[in-house]
C-alpha cells in the first residue's frame, strides 16, 4: 500500500494509474477504522482496479471543539487493517495540507441540511461537503463509497454530486452492525460498560417503529420511540424523525409509494450515537 500525506504526491500517483485506464474506487474516512469501514473498502475492491482510502479527521465538520479533541486517532492500527483489505493507496494529510487557508466555501442544500443532524450540528454538513469535494478533486475517483449509517450525509453528498455535476458515481453501502444490533461506529469504543449494554436498544426501537409503521400514525410512532429510549438510564434522545427518504421531509401519513426512513440521534452519557432504518419494506409486505 502506498501512503501519502501530500496532495501533490497522491494526485500524481493516481493520475498515472487512471491514464493507464485503471478505475479508482474511493472510501473517505476519519479513521479509527472498524468493520463498517472495511465493508466499504471490500465493496470498492470488487468494483474497481484500484482502491484508495483517506483518513482525515476534518476539523471543520465538528461543531464542538471538545468532540474534535475526543475523536479517536489510531493511525497505526488503521494502516494494518487497510493492508489486510488490500487497499492500494492511503491519503492521510495534515490539517495544514488540506486547509492552508481557512475554508470559506458555502453550500446551499435547501431543506436537506436544516433538519436532524444539520439542525443539531450547525455547519456540520457544510464542512463535510467542503472536505468531500476537495478529496474528490485530489483522488478523482470513478466511484466513491458511503455508508447508509450516515443517511443524511449520503443524501447531501448525492445532492452535491448532482448539483455540481461531479464525475463520480456514489455507491451507498449497508450499515454493518454488532451481533446485538448496535451500528458499528468509531465512537462505540468510548461507551462505558453500562452504556454499551443499553446501546442496542436504539436498533431494537427502530425495528419496533418498523413493526408499527402503517398501524399507528408517524407522529405516534416517533413519540413511542422517543419514550422507549428515554426510559434507559443515561439515554437521551436528541431527535427521532420519520421522514421521506428522498427529501428528508416529515411525513404526516404513511404512503406505500413513498420511501420512508426513521433517523435518530441519541446521547448516551457523553457519547452521541446516530442510527436509522428504512421502513417501507414492511409497508410493502
Ligand atoms: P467516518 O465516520 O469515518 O465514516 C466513513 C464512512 O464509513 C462513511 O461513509 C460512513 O457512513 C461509513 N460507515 C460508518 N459506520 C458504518 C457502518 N457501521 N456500516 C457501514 N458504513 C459505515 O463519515 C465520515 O467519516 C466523514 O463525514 C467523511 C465522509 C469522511 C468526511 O469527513
Amino acid at each position: 500500500m502506498e501512503i501519502f500525506t501530500t496532495i501533490a504526491d497522491t494526485q500524481s500517483y493516481l493520475k498515472k494509474l487512471t491514464q493507464q485506464g485503471k478505475s479508482v474506487g474511493f472510501v473517505p474516512t476519519m479513521g479509527a477504522l472498524h468493520r463498517g469501514h472495511i465493508s466499504l473498502l471490500q465493496q470498492a475492491n470488487l468494483e474497481n482496479d484500484i482502491v484508495a482510502c483517506s483518513i482525515f479527521v476534518n476539523p471543520i465538520q465538528f461543531n464542538k471543539q471538545e468532540d474534535l479533541l475526543k475523536y479517536p486517532r489510531t493511525l497505526n492500527e488503521d494502516i494494518a487493517k487497510l493492508k489486510e483489505v488490500a487497499c492500494d493507496v492511503l491519503f492521510a494529510p495534515s490539517v495544514d495540507e488540506m486547509y492552508p487557508e481557512p475554508a470559506l466555501e458555502r453550500f446551499d442544500f435547501g431543506h436537506l441540511d436544516k433538519v436532524m443532524e444539520g439542525k443539531h450540528r450547525p455547519g456540520h454538513f457544510n464542512g463535510v461537503a467542503i472536505v468531500v469535494k476537495k478529496l474528490f478533486e485530489i483522488v478523482n475517483p470513478n466511484r466513491a463509497y458511503f455508508g447508509l449509517k450516515d443517511f443524511q450525509q449520503l443524501k447531501i453528498i448525492q445532492t452535491m454530486v448532482s448539483t455540481l455535476k461531479l464525475n463520480v458515481q456514489i455507491v451507498p453501502c449497508p450499515t454493518l452492525r454488532e451481533n446485538d444490533g448496535l451500528a458499528m461506529s468509531s465512537r462505540n469504543i468510548r461507551l462505558s460498560k453500562h452504556e454499551r449494554s443499553v446501546a442496542p436498544a436504539i436498533y431494537r426501537v427502530l425495528n419496533g417503529i418498523k413493526e408499527k409503521a402503517g398501524r399507528i400514525s408517524p407522529k405516534n410512532a416517533e413519540e413511542w420511540g422517543i419514550s422507549q429510549l428515554n426510559k434507559f438510564d443515561g439515554m437521551n434522545v436528541e431527535y427521532l424523525s420519520i421522514v421521506g427518504a428522498d427529501d428528508l421531509l416529515p411525513i404526516s401519513e404513511w404512503d406505500e409509494k413513498k420511501s420512508v426512513v426513521v433517523c435518530t440521534a441519541v446521547n448516551l452519557g457523553a457519547v452521541r450515537l446516530i442510527d436509522n432504518l428504512i421502513l417501507n419494506h414492511h409497508i410493502e409486505e
